[in-house]
């Protein structure tokens, strides 16, 4: 299924006028993004780790030319940039592609081998599962699934090795626990929070005045990174006893949610949150 972008009107308006300038699509996905920008007169830049995007990425190119640049790599690379820019866009998660192709192995609803990767290398999660230990792997189900009796379950899983998808899913007596279950995994064996983390951290020096960082985000996790690190930015410079601060160097742009149209038309659109940050000086 190709996926249906979700709060791109809102992130268009956040970004306001874009003609000439230089937009960062951190997450091209299927380019519904990227090809938005371009059509709004911007040049891009996109990142994807997933090498299936590809050949949607130079059909991009042979259409828009050298308005359009694709760099096959995880977005943290983003600190290699070499020139500032005006706005640097994630649109977290996995895309429908990603999540409905039984053999990624993202999805419980198929039988597949245990991958979860969005690139092709790295560990699968059935190797991740393997190398760790009970306590880690139970501390990744907690952390990143808020599983109850997370040491129970990793125990259970543990002794079992789990190889596809359905073996893993049969394992997890709560059903409650499936999908968080299956979240925590991808987003351990993706690195996804430490991803965020890393780009987040040279967004700053690598925006002109005046340019923006816009968020999409479909988990409270992902979610709680974005705010957190945006509030500092956003918050005043300087001894808060002293009578005198320092300016904050961001502004906080409105946080948006759907429309009742967008989660009537688009059910991946429910948990979705757009936060955004204009550099001031
Ligand atoms: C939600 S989809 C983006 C959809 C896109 N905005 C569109 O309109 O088609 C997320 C995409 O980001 C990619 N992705 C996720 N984390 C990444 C990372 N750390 N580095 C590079 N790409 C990443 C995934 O492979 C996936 O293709």
């Amino acid at each position: 299924m190709k996926h249906i972008p979700v709060l791109l009107d809102r992130v268009l308006n956040a970004l306001g006028d874009i003609s000439g300038k230089t937009i960062v699509d951190c997450t091209f996905g299927a380019g519904g993004y990227s090809r938005a920008f371009l059509n709004a007169g911007a040049n891009v830049i996109a990142f994807d780790r997933d090498s299936n995007v590809v050949a949607d990425a130079n059909a991009m190119i042979a259409e828009f030319g050298d308005r359009f640049r694709f760099i096959p790599q995880t977005f943290s690379h983003i600190s290699e940039l070499e020139c500032n820019v005006d706005a640097i866009v994630f649109d977290l998660g996995i895309s429908s592609m990603q999540i409905d192709v039984a053999s990624r192995g993202f999805s419980f609803r198929f039988d597949a081998p245990l991958d979860m990767r969005m690139s092709a290398d790295g560990m699968t999660a059935a190797e991740l599962i393997d190398r760790l230990s009970v306590t880690e792997l139970a501390d990744i189900l907690y952390k990143y699934g808020d599983v109850k009796k997370s040491g129970i379950l990793a125990k259970a899983i543990k002794d079992k090795l789990p190889q596809t998808t359905f073996e893993l899913r049969d394992l997890i007596y709560n059903p409650n626990d499936i999908a968080p279950v299956f979240q925590a995994l991808r987003i351990a064996v993706n690195d996804e929070m430490g991803e965020l983390e890393r780009a987040l951290s040279v967004v700053p020096s690598l925006l002109h005045v005046g340019g923006k960082c816009v968020c999409v985000t479909f988990h409270s996790l992902e979610d709680r990174i974005v705010k957190n690190t945006f509030r500092a930015w956003t918050t005043p410079l300087g001894d808060p006893r002293m009578p005198v601060l320092q300016p904050a160097p961001f502004e906080l742009l409105r946080a948006q949610t759907p429309s009742d149209t967008e989660l009537e038309n688009n059910s991946r659109a429910r948990s979705a949150h757009m936060r955004g940050v204009i550099k001031r000086i």
